[in-house]
């Protein structure tokens, strides 16, 4: 953070500690805090009333995003400037989802002819495939089989399941583990004749992907022979030169660039998978969904606009709160590879602890994500949330409206996701849980010994998103929100929210220790990992 924003933040500790950060006399002091705390983009709505931020802790909070600059940095991302600065690349996920003939400029170059050429061709593929004119050596093709990793991966597998509702293609299946079990389990379910594999990775080095890759190949080949690479595998990637060397076709290779960074790269090629289940027409929504948020987070006065909220809320609860952890909660079924997704988005975005200028901060950065979907949660896990010593804050998604209706299903769950939200604010004291004690006939030692296992402290924080319904175009949205959010908030933190250096070390192990493991020497490891080396061998050959 900059000393402004530092200052900034401490101002608000001690405003806060001065105040207190009692959620319920928030709603006592003011009659209209809901429509104070509320903000839309477009059909969604954001309630932020649940928090303990009054109105001199937004003042704060927006003259921190206005201190650290969040809009200098968002128009220097949009203009096509290099602010993923260890890689020395622009951040421009946001083309993908402009408008085609609209004007891009990266590098001195209009994106955009690219960007159109590559979704068209998709679109083609896409259809071709799903009206069977584009076929297997079996006839039509009944089965995907995406095989990608993190971005590769998370994308389009949550995206495809969370728009199930929308999916009349053929089945799609996802490969990501390098265990043997993920992709043997796959190919058992299909038919190599009627299967088209789709080798999902940006770099197309990824050890777990082309292990997958080579595996598959190896199977196609036994079963229909070598000439039949060409007609069951696509690639989407930023290296044509290895698709091709892999015996993908050059028509059957989508490409993308290296301004569009795995985590944010569902909008590009790497969308093929979701885009063959729901068809280029849904993509597109998708796309658009994805575009309005854009807009809005551009034009939008910063107190108005919702990622922008949604980071300050974060950064109040994280740098002021000092709270570590964040759930998120979607009381919609489909979006239960969500909080997954948004663990790769937001952790390793913002899971850091160097500047831009390589200084340690002093300051935290981003928090635990984590997630289940609600109600499930609730029989899990919330215990902690309600109950236990950390505070915990929570985003709840709510659908007005469900995709599957049936019986009054869909108002069971509405209803449970805003008691969940009440209740985590209530709370309930000792007080009032003896007094239902005594309603209930308990004995006054009864009383005193139960009360407090049934007394809630309460004040704890959620923000809940309502939207009418999770169509393709809503989901853009929620993905582009979330997008921003950890934009705005890596901007504060001075942290480069594109990078992920920290997965680095943990491969380059990996490959020294492989031949150990294969027995092929090597160097001698620390104590405990030649403990394990040595149980390992004698499991192996015991
Ligand atoms: O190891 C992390 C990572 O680089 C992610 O950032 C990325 O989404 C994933 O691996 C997959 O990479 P690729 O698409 O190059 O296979």
């Amino acid at each position: 953070m900059n000393p402004v924003v530092h200052a900034t933040i401490d101002l608000l500790k001690t405003y806060r500690a001065e105040q207190g950060d009692d959620i319920g006399s928030l709603f006592a002091e003011d009659g209209a805090r809901f429509d104070n705390f509320s903000a839309k983009c477009g059909d969604l709505l954001l309630d932020y009333s649940k928090t303990a931020i009054d109105q001199r802790a937004k003042s704060l909070l927006l003259d921190v995003a206005r201190e650290a600059g969040v809009e200098a940095r968002r128009e220097d991302m949009f203009a096509g400037a290099s602010i993923n600065v260890t890689e020395g690349r622009a951040v421009h996920h946001m083309a993908l989802r402009m408008p085609s003939g609209s004007e891009v400029m990266i590098d001195g170059q209009n994106v955009m002819k690219d960007v159109t050429a590559v979704r068209d061709a998709m679109a083609a593929f896409a259809n071709g495939v799903r009206c069977g004119s584009v076929k297997g050596g079996g006839g039509v093709l009944t089965d995907i089989v995406n095989i990608g990793i993190g971005g590769s991966d998370l994308g389009p597998a949550m995206a495809t399941l969370a728009l199930a509702p929308y999916h009349d293609g053929p089945r799609v299946h996802f490969v990501s583990n390098i265990d043997g079990a993920d992709i043997l389990e796959t190919l058992a379910r299909v038919d190599a004749g009627t299967t088209l594999f789709v080798i999902a990775s940006k770099t197309f080095t990824t050890q777990e992907t082309m292990t997958n890759a080579r595996t598959a190949r190896n199977w196609v080949v036994e079963k229909l022979g070598e000439g039949a690479v060409a007609d069951h595998f696509v690639a989407l990637s930023t290296a044509l030169d290895k698709t091709a060397e892999f015996g993908i076709r050059d028509d059957r290779a989508f490409g993308f660039w290296d301004w569009v960074g795995g985590r944010y790269s569902v909008w590009s090629a790497i969308g093929l998978s979701l885009m063959l289940a729901i068809g280029p027409e849904n993509f597109d929504d998708f796309l658009a969904g994805a575009h309005a948020v854009d807009e809005h987070f551009c034009t939008m006065p910063l107190e108005e606009n919702v990622p922008v909220l949604m980071a300050l809320v974060g950064i109040y609860h994280r740098n002021v709160c000092g709270y570590d952890a964040k759930a998120v909660l979607p009381y919609d079924n489909h979006l239960a590879r969500f909080p997954a997704y948004l663990q790769q988005l937001d952790m390793e975005s913002n899971g850091k602890g160097v500047t831009f200028d390589g200084e340690q901060v002093d300051w935290q950065t981003g928090p635990i994500v984590w997630g289940e979907p609600g109600t499930n949660g609730q029989h899990a896990f919330y215990q902690l949330i309600h109950q236990g010593t950390s505070v915990i804050p929570a985003d709840f998604l709510v659908a007005a409206e469900a995709n599957n209706a049936i019986g009054d299903h869909h108002e069971k769950l509405i209803a449970n996701a805003f008691a969940q939200t009440e209740a985590l604010m209530r709370g309930k004291s000792v007080e009032h849980a003896a007094e239902e004690l005594r309603k209930a006939g308990k004995s006054e030692a009864e009383i005193e010994r139960l009360a407090p296992h049934k007394a809630f402290p309460g004040n704890r924080p959620t923000c809940t998103f309502l939207y009418p319904k999770l169509t393709p175009h809503m989901l853009g949205m929620l993905i582009a929100l979330y997008e921003h959010k950890v934009f705005v908030q890596g901007t504060i933190w001075r942290i480069n929210s594109f990078d992920q250096w920290g997965v680095e070390l943990g491969k380059e192990l990996a490959g020294e220790l492989l031949p150990r493991i294969l027995g092929e020497g090597g160097e001698t490891r620390n104590a405990s990992t030649e403990g394990l080396l040595a149980a390992f061998k004698s499991m192996r050959n015991g």
